[in-house]
């Protein structure tokens, strides 16, 4: 059982030879490692379409088992750590969307099945959570739900247009309509939530870190202002700038909410919220911080510390507002040269991001390897970053572009 040492090569033809010893975190002696040039869809076995993840070994990846990773650290560790700033062997990689349209898998149960039935019925919520696992061995599993399960818990429910977007069966439109707006016994109505929650952490078997998340009040108030998805969402502005007292009661009720439901999330288990701020860009930026940033930051204090917080604000930058939330790393999207986003945020809070999920679509492989691989040496003497894109993968992602950015990263020295 002596050492292994041997040059690593990606699949896409570099050697990644630097700090070789780093493989030295097990793999018994003699066991093959091979490697792949192409898509390593011919290695993938096939997931199953259905039920739950009874073999212990399932959850290390198709991916990762086919070149003998699995016996790197353990992923939620490496999440963890990277969560709290600490060193870490290398980035640990997850996407945000990564369980959806974009999987095979995915679209095949959803033939079967509506979107709200896949979140409302935890064995299939557990299922659709667990797919991007098999496949990929991503270090963290992101809880499958969506951000407005809250507007429907609170009396606003939602539905998907035919042609893409959602639609809130009422719009909030006044003051009336935010009083009537449920406060009391948000968590109860979300109890499918927290069973998902309990059924998805053993099948990662401590091994995958679990991530629950929630939408910011800002970004929840911007849907239900609009009454669904909107080209240009203007409403909750208007109300911010026309009438601060009626915007203070919207955000406060969603604050409370998005507090409870968190808190449910951290009491089943989760190892690490992300607040999604995805319209906090709309804002300028001097208003920020009253819009949202001091929203996001009374749900961080109210959380006590329990688990880290990823806050990502899609398109602000406000770094001050968005360090004062008190987020233990904050999202990057693609707007912005990931270098600079280092600069201005202070050293102790991690970043993740920012790879431009349009790669994903329209570049080859090899240059999602290689754009993977400059963002990861931009980051290499950097603690708490965490590698994932700059918003959500696209659901018309080329599969062999989602393994050359996962394999990247996977084989980071
Ligand atoms: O990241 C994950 O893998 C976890 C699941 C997840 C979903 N939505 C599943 C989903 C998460 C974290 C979200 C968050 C979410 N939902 C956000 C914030 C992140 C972002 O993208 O900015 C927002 C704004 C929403 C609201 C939402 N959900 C819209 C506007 C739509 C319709 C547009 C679309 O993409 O279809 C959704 C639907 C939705 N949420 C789908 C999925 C997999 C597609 C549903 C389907 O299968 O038809």
């Amino acid at each position: 059982m002596g050492k292994r040492k041997f040059r690593r090569l990606s699949p896409y033809g570099m050697a990644l030879s630097k700090k070789g010893s780093g493989l030295g975190n097990g793999g018994g002696a003699g066991e093959r490692r091979r490697f792949y040039r192409g898509s390593m869809q011919e290695t993938l076995t096939k997931p199953k379409p259905e039920g739950n993840d009874a073999d212990p070994k399932a959850d290390v990846g198709t991916a990762l088992r086919a070149r003998g990773l699995e016996h790197l650290p353990n992923r939620r560790e490496r999440m963890v750590k990277a969560l709290n700033y600490l060193p870490v062997d290398r980035p640990p990689v997850w996407l945000m969307r990564q369980a959806g349209r974009c999987l095979p898998e995915y679209v095949a149960l959803r033939r079967k099945h509506s979107f709200r039935d896949l979140i409302r019925t935890p064995e299939l919520a557990t299922e659709v959570t667990l797919q991007p696992i098999r496949r990929f061995g991503f270090d963290a599993a992101i809880l499958f739900s969506d951000i407005l399960v809250i507007p429907e818990a609170m009396g606003q429910s939602f539905r998907f247009r035919d042609n893409g977007g959602v639609e809130m069966e009422s719009q909030v439109k006044d003051l009336a309509d935010i009083r009537k707006l449920l406060e009391v016994g948000v968590s109860e109505r979300l109890q499918y939530v927290a069973d998902a929650l309990k059924l998805i952490k053993p099948n990662l078997h401590n091994r995958t870190a679990l991530l629950g998340f929630a939408g910011s009040p800002w970004t929840l108030a911007n849907f239900m202002l609009e009454g669904g998805s909107a080209k240009r969402f203007g409403k909750a502005r208007d109300l911010f700038l026309r009438d601060h007292h009626t915007y203070n009661l919207l955000a406060g009720k969603l604050t409370a909410a998005v507090t409870e439901f968190l808190q449910m999330q951290i009491a089943c288990g989760v190892d690490a919220v992300q607040i999604f701020d995805s319209v906090g860009g709309d804002l300028p930026g001097a208003e920020f911080e009253a819009a949202s940033g001091k929203w996001i930051e009374m749900i961080v204090s109210h959380l006590n510390g329990q688990v880290p917080v990823i806050v990502y604000s899609k398109g602000t930058r406000a770094w001050d507002a968005l360090a004062k939330t008190g987020a233990n790393v904050i999202g990057i999207d693609q707007g912005i040269a990931l270098e600079e986003a280092e600069r201005r945020l202070p050293r102790d809070i991690g970043i993740q991001g920012n790879l431009d999920p349009e790669m994903l679509i329209n570049s080859t492989p090899v240059e999602v390897a290689a754009e993977t691989r400059r963002l990861l040496e931009l980051m290499r003497d950097r603690n708490g970053y965490i590698f994932n894109l700059g918003h959500g993968v696209p659901p018309t992602a080329k599969m062999e572009n989602l393994e050359a950015l996962v394999m990247t990263v996977q084989d980071f020295l």
